[in-house]
Protein backbone atom coordinates (compact mmCIF):
# COMPACT_ATOMS: atom_id res chain seq x y z
CA UNK A 1 0.00 0.00 0.00
CA UNK A 2 1.59 3.61 -0.89
CA UNK A 3 1.81 6.22 2.29
CA UNK A 4 -0.74 8.98 1.88
CA UNK A 5 0.89 12.53 1.31
CA UNK A 6 0.91 13.89 4.76
CA UNK A 7 -1.59 17.11 5.63
CA UNK A 8 1.13 20.30 5.49
CA UNK A 9 0.83 22.91 8.68
CA UNK A 10 -0.09 25.88 8.08
CA UNK A 11 3.82 26.86 8.55
CA UNK A 12 4.66 24.68 6.13
CA UNK A 13 2.37 25.22 3.76
CA UNK A 14 3.45 29.12 4.18
CA UNK A 15 7.02 28.22 3.59
CA UNK A 16 6.15 26.32 0.37
CA UNK A 17 4.29 29.10 -0.98
CA UNK A 18 7.34 31.68 0.17
CA UNK A 19 9.52 29.49 -1.85
CA UNK A 20 7.38 29.50 -4.66
CA UNK A 21 6.99 33.59 -4.85
CA UNK A 22 11.12 33.07 -4.41
CA UNK A 23 11.70 30.43 -7.37
CA UNK A 24 8.78 32.72 -9.67
CA UNK A 25 10.93 35.91 -9.30
CA UNK A 26 14.86 33.99 -9.98
CA UNK A 27 13.53 31.74 -12.67
CA UNK A 28 14.97 32.96 -16.13
CA UNK A 29 13.46 32.00 -19.02
CA UNK A 30 14.65 29.21 -21.51
CA UNK A 31 15.46 30.06 -25.41
CA UNK A 32 13.57 28.44 -27.79
CA UNK A 33 14.53 24.46 -28.22
CA UNK A 34 16.66 25.00 -24.96
CA UNK A 35 16.48 22.28 -22.49
CA UNK A 36 15.48 23.34 -18.84
CA UNK A 37 17.63 22.01 -16.44
CA UNK A 38 14.42 19.95 -15.03
CA UNK A 39 14.25 17.89 -18.79
CA UNK A 40 17.72 17.60 -19.57
CA UNK A 41 18.00 14.20 -17.55
CA UNK A 42 14.76 12.77 -19.54
CA UNK A 43 15.93 13.58 -23.00
CA UNK A 44 19.35 11.74 -22.05
CA UNK A 45 17.64 8.43 -20.34
CA UNK A 46 15.18 8.73 -23.34
CA UNK A 47 17.67 9.38 -25.92
CA UNK A 48 15.87 12.10 -27.92
CA UNK A 49 18.63 14.61 -28.34
CA UNK A 50 18.76 14.07 -31.94
CA UNK A 51 14.89 14.47 -31.79
CA UNK A 52 15.00 17.81 -30.72
CA UNK A 53 17.75 19.42 -33.03
CA UNK A 54 15.50 18.02 -35.99
CA UNK A 55 12.14 19.82 -34.53
CA UNK A 56 14.03 22.86 -33.73
CA UNK A 57 15.98 23.21 -37.58
CA UNK A 58 13.79 21.03 -40.02
CA UNK A 59 10.51 21.71 -38.10
CA UNK A 60 9.33 18.04 -37.56
CA UNK A 61 10.94 14.59 -36.29
CA UNK A 62 10.44 11.09 -36.30
CA UNK A 63 10.82 9.43 -32.73
CA UNK A 64 11.26 5.84 -32.95
CA UNK A 65 9.66 3.38 -31.00
CA UNK A 66 7.42 5.65 -28.26
CA UNK A 67 5.47 2.09 -27.51
CA UNK A 68 5.11 -1.27 -28.34
CA UNK A 69 3.43 -1.80 -31.93
CA UNK A 70 0.64 -3.91 -29.76
CA UNK A 71 -0.90 -0.59 -27.79
CA UNK A 72 -1.23 0.98 -31.99
CA UNK A 73 -3.15 -1.83 -32.40
CA UNK A 74 -5.51 -1.13 -29.64
CA UNK A 75 -5.39 2.60 -30.83
CA UNK A 76 -6.42 1.91 -34.39
CA UNK A 77 -9.60 -0.56 -32.64
CA UNK A 78 -10.35 2.40 -30.14
CA UNK A 79 -10.25 4.91 -33.48
CA UNK A 80 -12.70 2.76 -36.07
CA UNK A 81 -15.06 2.14 -32.74
CA UNK A 82 -15.49 5.99 -32.01
CA UNK A 83 -15.69 6.67 -35.91
CA UNK A 84 -18.31 4.19 -36.26
CA UNK A 85 -20.38 6.17 -33.75
CA UNK A 86 -19.29 9.79 -34.85
CA UNK A 87 -21.44 11.49 -36.84
CA UNK A 88 -18.27 11.67 -39.06
CA UNK A 89 -19.70 7.86 -40.55
CA UNK A 90 -16.25 6.29 -40.47
CA UNK A 91 -13.95 8.52 -41.51
CA UNK A 92 -12.73 9.83 -38.15
CA UNK A 93 -13.41 11.03 -34.26
CA UNK A 94 -13.02 14.20 -32.38
CA UNK A 95 -12.55 15.53 -29.11
CA UNK A 96 -11.15 11.84 -28.16
CA UNK A 97 -9.09 12.67 -24.56
CA UNK A 98 -11.10 10.99 -21.80
CA UNK A 99 -13.06 8.78 -24.03
CA UNK A 100 -11.53 5.70 -23.79
CA UNK A 101 -7.80 4.77 -21.72
CA UNK A 102 -5.90 4.08 -24.40
CA UNK A 103 -5.96 7.38 -25.80
CA UNK A 104 -5.33 8.56 -22.29
CA UNK A 105 -1.91 6.64 -22.31
CA UNK A 106 -0.60 7.38 -25.56
CA UNK A 107 -1.27 11.16 -25.13
CA UNK A 108 1.16 10.75 -21.96
CA UNK A 109 3.35 8.58 -23.46
CA UNK A 110 7.30 9.38 -22.00
CA UNK A 111 9.01 10.26 -25.09
CA UNK A 112 5.62 12.35 -26.52
CA UNK A 113 5.81 14.83 -23.64
CA UNK A 114 9.60 15.22 -23.17
CA UNK A 115 9.61 16.26 -26.93
CA UNK A 116 6.26 17.68 -26.19
CA UNK A 117 8.13 20.03 -23.31
CA UNK A 118 11.31 20.62 -25.44
CA UNK A 119 9.40 22.24 -28.29
CA UNK A 120 6.08 24.13 -26.40
CA UNK A 121 7.46 23.95 -22.23
CA UNK A 122 6.33 22.90 -19.13
CA UNK A 123 2.38 23.62 -18.33
CA UNK A 124 1.43 22.64 -21.95
CA UNK A 125 -2.01 21.64 -22.44
CA UNK A 126 -3.94 19.31 -24.49
CA UNK A 127 -5.57 21.56 -27.63
CA UNK A 128 -6.96 18.78 -29.87
CA UNK A 129 -7.13 14.87 -30.10
CA UNK A 130 -8.73 13.82 -33.38
CA UNK A 131 -8.62 10.55 -35.47
CA UNK A 132 -8.69 10.29 -38.82
CA UNK A 133 -9.26 7.10 -41.19
CA UNK A 134 -7.91 7.18 -44.87
CA UNK A 135 -9.17 5.20 -47.67
CA UNK A 136 -7.94 4.86 -50.84
CA UNK A 137 -8.54 7.52 -52.81
CA UNK A 138 -8.90 9.65 -49.60
CA UNK A 139 -6.78 12.74 -48.99
CA UNK A 140 -5.70 16.10 -50.72
CA UNK A 141 -2.66 17.83 -50.99
CA UNK A 142 -2.98 21.67 -48.49
CA UNK A 143 -0.21 22.90 -47.15
CA UNK A 144 -0.30 25.32 -43.96
CA UNK A 145 1.24 25.74 -40.59
CA UNK A 146 -0.88 24.47 -37.49
CA UNK A 147 -0.25 27.78 -36.11
CA UNK A 148 -2.89 29.10 -38.06
CA UNK A 149 -4.85 30.79 -35.86
CA UNK A 150 -1.56 32.73 -34.77
CA UNK A 151 -0.49 36.01 -36.28
CA UNK A 152 2.56 36.02 -38.04
CA UNK A 153 5.49 36.74 -37.18
CA UNK A 154 5.02 33.85 -34.99
CA UNK A 155 6.72 34.10 -31.51
CA UNK A 156 10.01 32.45 -31.54
CA UNK A 157 9.12 29.98 -28.69
CA UNK A 158 6.75 27.22 -30.64
CA UNK A 159 3.24 27.66 -29.76
CA UNK A 160 1.78 24.78 -31.32
CA UNK A 161 2.55 21.00 -31.46
CA UNK A 162 1.78 18.14 -33.44
CA UNK A 163 1.87 14.32 -32.93
CA UNK A 164 0.36 12.21 -35.91
CA UNK A 165 0.43 8.94 -34.54
CA UNK A 166 0.12 6.49 -37.17
CA UNK A 167 -1.37 2.78 -35.98
CA UNK A 168 -0.48 1.89 -38.93
CA UNK A 169 2.63 3.07 -39.78
CA UNK A 170 2.47 5.41 -42.61
CA UNK A 171 4.12 5.33 -46.20
CA UNK A 172 4.33 7.56 -48.86
CA UNK A 173 1.86 6.07 -50.95
CA UNK A 174 -0.15 5.30 -47.68
CA UNK A 175 -1.26 9.08 -47.96
CA UNK A 176 1.55 10.05 -45.32
CA UNK A 177 2.00 13.54 -44.01
CA UNK A 178 4.18 15.69 -46.61
CA UNK A 179 6.05 18.10 -45.24
CA UNK A 180 8.65 21.39 -46.49
CA UNK A 181 11.59 20.78 -44.13
CA UNK A 182 13.31 24.30 -42.61
CA UNK A 183 10.07 26.14 -43.57
CA UNK A 184 9.44 26.81 -39.79
CA UNK A 185 12.59 29.13 -39.85
CA UNK A 186 10.27 31.31 -41.79
CA UNK A 187 7.46 32.22 -38.63
CA UNK A 188 4.65 32.92 -41.15
CA UNK A 189 1.88 31.27 -43.26
CA UNK A 190 2.36 30.01 -46.33
CA UNK A 191 1.42 32.13 -49.33
CA UNK A 192 -0.61 30.67 -52.26
CA UNK A 193 2.47 30.71 -54.81
CA UNK A 194 4.27 29.12 -51.94
CA UNK A 195 1.85 26.48 -51.60
CA UNK A 196 1.78 25.59 -55.48
CA UNK A 197 5.52 25.70 -56.04
CA UNK A 198 6.89 24.74 -52.48
CA UNK A 199 8.60 20.80 -52.34
CA UNK A 200 7.08 18.86 -49.73
CA UNK A 201 8.40 15.51 -48.92
CA UNK A 202 7.21 12.42 -47.06
CA UNK A 203 7.30 11.30 -43.30
CA UNK A 204 7.55 7.92 -43.20
CA UNK A 205 6.76 6.52 -39.82
CA UNK A 206 6.97 2.80 -38.66
CA UNK A 207 4.27 1.06 -36.96
CA UNK A 208 5.37 1.73 -33.09
CA UNK A 209 6.84 5.27 -34.09
CA UNK A 210 5.59 9.01 -34.37
CA UNK A 211 5.67 12.02 -36.45
CA UNK A 212 6.23 15.06 -35.00
CA UNK A 213 6.13 18.69 -35.94
CA UNK A 214 6.68 22.43 -35.40
CA UNK A 215 3.51 24.71 -35.54
CA UNK A 216 5.46 26.87 -37.84
CA UNK A 217 6.32 24.18 -40.21
CA UNK A 218 4.67 24.06 -43.72
CA UNK A 219 2.86 20.87 -44.34
CA UNK A 220 0.45 19.13 -45.41
CA UNK A 221 -1.77 16.00 -45.79
CA UNK A 222 -1.35 12.94 -48.13
CA UNK A 223 -3.50 10.83 -50.34
CA UNK A 224 -3.42 7.48 -49.85
CA UNK A 225 -3.47 5.67 -53.46
CA UNK A 226 -3.45 1.61 -51.88
CA UNK A 227 -5.87 -0.34 -50.38
CA UNK A 228 -6.06 -0.75 -46.50
CA UNK A 229 -6.40 2.13 -43.85
CA UNK A 230 -4.56 4.73 -42.42
CA UNK A 231 -5.72 5.62 -39.31
CA UNK A 232 -4.00 8.06 -37.52
CA UNK A 233 -4.56 10.23 -34.03
CA UNK A 234 -3.65 13.96 -34.42
CA UNK A 235 -2.42 15.04 -31.14
CA UNK A 236 -2.07 18.67 -31.15
CA UNK A 237 -0.32 20.42 -27.91
CA UNK A 238 0.15 23.95 -26.86
CA UNK A 239 2.57 26.32 -24.99
CA UNK A 240 0.42 26.84 -22.01
CA UNK A 241 -1.03 30.80 -22.38
CA UNK A 242 -2.49 29.56 -25.90
CA UNK A 243 -6.38 28.87 -26.23
CA UNK A 244 -6.74 25.12 -26.91
CA UNK A 245 -8.86 23.83 -29.31
CA UNK A 246 -10.90 20.87 -27.57
CA UNK A 247 -12.73 21.89 -24.07
CA UNK A 248 -11.39 18.49 -22.19
CA UNK A 249 -12.18 20.38 -18.81
CA UNK A 250 -15.50 18.74 -18.66
CA UNK A 251 -13.56 15.91 -17.42
CA UNK A 252 -12.08 18.15 -14.52
CA UNK A 253 -15.79 17.65 -12.84
CA UNK A 254 -16.10 13.63 -13.38
CA UNK A 255 -14.55 12.83 -9.52
CA UNK A 256 -13.86 9.10 -10.90
CA UNK A 257 -11.93 10.66 -13.73
CA UNK A 258 -9.83 12.87 -11.89
CA UNK A 259 -9.00 10.13 -8.89
CA UNK A 260 -7.87 7.40 -11.79
CA UNK A 261 -5.67 10.20 -13.71
CA UNK A 262 -2.52 10.71 -13.90
CA UNK A 263 -0.85 14.10 -12.83
CA UNK A 264 0.42 14.51 -16.36
CA UNK A 265 -2.79 13.76 -17.87
CA UNK A 266 -4.19 16.36 -15.66
CA UNK A 267 -1.76 18.65 -16.39
CA UNK A 268 -2.71 18.55 -20.15
CA UNK A 269 -6.47 18.94 -19.53
CA UNK A 270 -5.67 22.01 -17.06
CA UNK A 271 -5.93 21.68 -13.68
CA UNK A 272 -3.10 23.79 -12.75
CA UNK A 273 -4.10 26.43 -14.60
CA UNK A 274 -4.82 29.61 -13.08
CA UNK A 275 -6.93 30.92 -16.00
CA UNK A 276 -10.61 31.29 -14.56
CA UNK A 277 -9.92 30.89 -11.17
CA UNK A 278 -11.03 34.30 -9.74
CA UNK A 279 -14.21 34.91 -8.30
CA UNK A 280 -16.68 37.28 -6.88
CA UNK A 281 -15.26 36.79 -3.66
CA UNK A 282 -11.61 36.69 -4.22
CA UNK A 283 -8.65 37.30 -7.45
CA UNK A 284 -7.16 34.23 -9.18
CA UNK A 285 -5.77 31.20 -7.49
CA UNK A 286 -1.91 32.60 -6.13
CA UNK A 287 -0.38 29.08 -6.05
CA UNK A 288 -1.65 28.27 -9.44
CA UNK A 289 -0.73 31.46 -10.64
CA UNK A 290 2.78 31.40 -9.28
CA UNK A 291 3.54 27.73 -10.11
CA UNK A 292 2.22 28.85 -13.89
CA UNK A 293 4.82 31.51 -14.03
CA UNK A 294 7.76 29.21 -12.98
CA UNK A 295 6.38 26.54 -16.07
CA UNK A 296 5.87 29.18 -18.32
CA UNK A 297 9.72 30.14 -18.44
CA UNK A 298 11.00 26.49 -18.86
FE1 LIG B 1 -1.81 20.49 -40.04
Amino acid sequence: MTEQPQEQSPEGQAAAYAAMVEQSRNTATVAPYAISDDLRPTIDELDLWENVAELRDQGYTVIKDVAPPELFDQLREVIHTLAEESAMKGKGASMLLGRDPVVDQVATLPKVLAIAEASIGQGMRASQFVGSILHKGDGHLNLHADANWLPAPFPEHNCVLTFCMPCEGMTDEGGTTRVVPGSNSLRRHITQEEMENSEHVPIEVEKGSVAVWDGAVWHSGGIRTIPGTRTVLHATYQRMYVQPIDDYTYLLEDEEYVKNASEELLGLIGAGLFYGTATLDHGVDLQKFFSSTIKAKK
